[in-house]
């Protein structure tokens, strides 16, 4: 635990859920009082959100370590002018994607060299690690259903199936070897199941300070 607050990331493949859960979350702690505040990756910052639209671009074709020294810098950029401060002063931090999303999309779905990125994880990034992560776990189709409802163009278009599915195994495999960490949900219910169970989850794993009771609920 990294001091008072909570850091919690959210992964999935794109259109598994990761913001719409998010926001959920973010809204029941508020709802509790809890100090909590919400950002995303890659962005988060002024740098950072401004990296955000460089790779997502389609003008031109990005270099794989290109791509991947991009996010890497934008979540140093996050981690030391916001995720850090937050934490130490005892906010609870829920950020949409992390180093997971790296791991899975750029060693597994592009293929680049896993050694290659724990050595910048650990250059960069550690020892700042999520206390818990919520796998939004769907298939490809699923996901891409939930895109092309909501019509938005998204690296969705531009990349096969068969990179989703490496992307998602990659997650998994993440998953089994951090199981005190990682919580795989299954993302193909509804909305409101899907958050009734990563509530259940956050709030059975949280110290009793992240986990009042709702305002109308405590006898205060
Ligand atoms: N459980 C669900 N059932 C049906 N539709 C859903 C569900 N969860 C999210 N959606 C819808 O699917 C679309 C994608 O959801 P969302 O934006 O939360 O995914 P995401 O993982 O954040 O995607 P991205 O990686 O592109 O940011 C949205 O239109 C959202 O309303
Ligand atoms: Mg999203």
């Amino acid at each position: 635990m990294n001091g008072k607050g909570a850091f919690i990331t959210f992964e999935g493949i794109d259109g598994s859920g990761k913001t719409t859960q998010l926001e959920l979350l973010y809204k029941e702690l508020l709802s509790r009082k809890v100090d909590v505040i919400k950002t995303r990756e890659p962005g988060g910052t002024i740098p950072g959100e401004r990296i955000r639209n460089l790779l997502s671009d389609k003008q031109f074709n990005m270099e794989p370590v290109t791509e991947l020294l991009l996010f890497f810098s934008s979540r140093v950029q996050l981690i030391e002018e916001l995720i850090k401060p937050a934490l130490k002063t005892g906010k609870t931090v829920l950020c949409d994607r992390f180093h997971d999303a790296t791991v899975a999309y750029q060693s597994y779905g592009r293929g680049l060299s896993m050694d290659m990125v724990t050595t910048l994880e650990k250059a960069f990034v550690l020892p700042v690690k999520p206390d818990r992560t919520f796998l939004l776990d769907c298939p490809y189709e699923v996901a891409k259903n939930r895109m092309s409802a909501r019509n938005y163009k998204t690296r969705i278009e531009t990349m096969d199936r068969a990179f989703f599915d490496r992307v998602r195994q990659g997650y998994l495999n993440i998953a089994k070897s951090e199981p005190d960490r990682i919580v795989v949900v299954d993302a193909t219910g509804t909305i409101e199941d899907v958050h009734r169970y990563i509530k259940d989850d956050f709030f059975s794993w949280a110290p009793p300070h992240l986990s009042p009771l709702p305002l109308g609920e405590r006898e205060e």
